[in-house]
């Protein structure tokens, strides 16, 4: 066959599956809309129990980390409270201690640090047990200079928000994969999805670290391991960090959506990590939108941030320069 034959064949392939498509799309619309509610309706499948489990919860010394490892003491698990900032850390493991009967304790980690974090796992199973619950929840969010962000700040938004997931994974999951249990779940943010204009080293590690969570959920499907479940986390803007919300007042974005708290957040997800569900969007009704959106061509996507949000990050812009 010819070149110029075997090329038209090709096109016309990729033209036919792109007009079947378009003629499937609202009944894909239609399901996805129809199995979220069912899942809302049924609430299935059921939680399951992490009760005498060990967690390790990183960036727990904060935020939406220090509403997970307490939603997490909750539900009777031990937590090991890793953070950079060891006395926020121990903070979280005061307010454990105050109301739930289980073992938790502080460990200053620097997670964009194999070594530590390989220590880490050696202390944490002395004192608490094998690790089956990790949750990669500490990332950095602000350039110091957004409109000619410092290589320095670039490479630490990368270090700590994507390349820490790989180091966690190549300590932690070993021993899930021993016992054929364990649940990942990782913090990325609706950010990954719909990109923040002047935040894109922020942007580049969310929608990272959310593929690389796919990939780990294929290779573990392709292993087998299904008791080791994978939940990424997206979010919107949270009322867990004073900087970011002072940023969201600043350019109006609670206006699209009001900032969630943290505990909203952590029970909604560690719910939603016991169910076994992969991808939570928060809100939820972001999970249809995104979708909807990315089957627009390209120039249709930035026209509708633009129409959404252009003026936002325009003042963001002056504001900044
Ligand atoms: N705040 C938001 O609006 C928002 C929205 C979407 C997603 N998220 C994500 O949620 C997660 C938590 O955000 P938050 O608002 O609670 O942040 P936060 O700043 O309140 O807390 C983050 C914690 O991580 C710790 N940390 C930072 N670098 C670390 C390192 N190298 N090693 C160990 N610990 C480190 C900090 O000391 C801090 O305690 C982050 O991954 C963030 O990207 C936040």
């Amino acid at each position: 066959m010819s070149e110029v034959l075997r090329t038209a064949l090709v096109k016309l392939q990729a033209l036919v599956g792109l007009i079947g498509l378009v003629a499937i799309t609202p009944l894909l619309v239609f399901a996805a809309i129809l199995s979220r509610l069912i899942a809302k309706l049924c609430n299935c499948p059921k939680p399951k129990s992490i009760e005498g489990d060990v967690a390790v919860v990183t960036g727990a010394g904060h935020g939406l980390g220090r509403a997970l490892a307490l939603e997490l003491a909750k539900k009777g698990c031990h937590v090991a409270v890793v953070d950079i900032n060891i006395s926020g850390a121990e903070e979280t493991v005061k307010q454990i201690g105050e109301t739930y009967k289980v073992r938790a304790k502080a460990y200053k980690t620097n997670v964009a640090s194999h070594g530590e974090i390989a220590e880490l796992n050696a202390k944490v199973v002395k004192d608490l047990g094998p690790v089956t619950v990790l949750v990669n929840n500490a990332g950095v969010m602000l350039h110091r200079n957004p409109l000619d962000p410092e290589p320095a700040d670039i490479q630490l938004m990368i270090d700590v928000n994507l390349t820490s997931h790989f180091w966690t994974k190549l300590v932690f999951l070993p021993k899930m994969k021993e016992l054929r249990r364990g649940f990942i779940m990782t913090i990325s943010s609706l950010a990954g999805i719909f990109p923040l204009p002047y935040s894109s080293a922020y942007t580049t590690s969310k929608a990272g670290t959310s593929a690389h969570m796919r990939a780990l959920r294929t290779e573990l499907a392709l292993e087998n391991q299904k008791d080791i479940h994978v939940s990424t986390v997206m979010p919107t803007f949270l009322r867990t960090n004073d900087e970011v919300t002072q940023l969201s007042n600043d350019i109006g974005i609670c206006d699209l959506y009001p900032l969630i708290p943290g505990e909203e957040v952590a029970r909604r997800t560690v719910d939603g990590m016991l169910r076994g569900e992969h991808e939570i969007t928060l809100p939820g009704l972001a999970s249809v939108f995104y979708r909807l959106i990315y089957l627009l061509p390209a120039e249709w996507q930035i026209k509708i941030s633009l129409l959404t949000a252009a003026s936002r990050f325009e003042q963001f812009r002056k504001s900044r320069s």
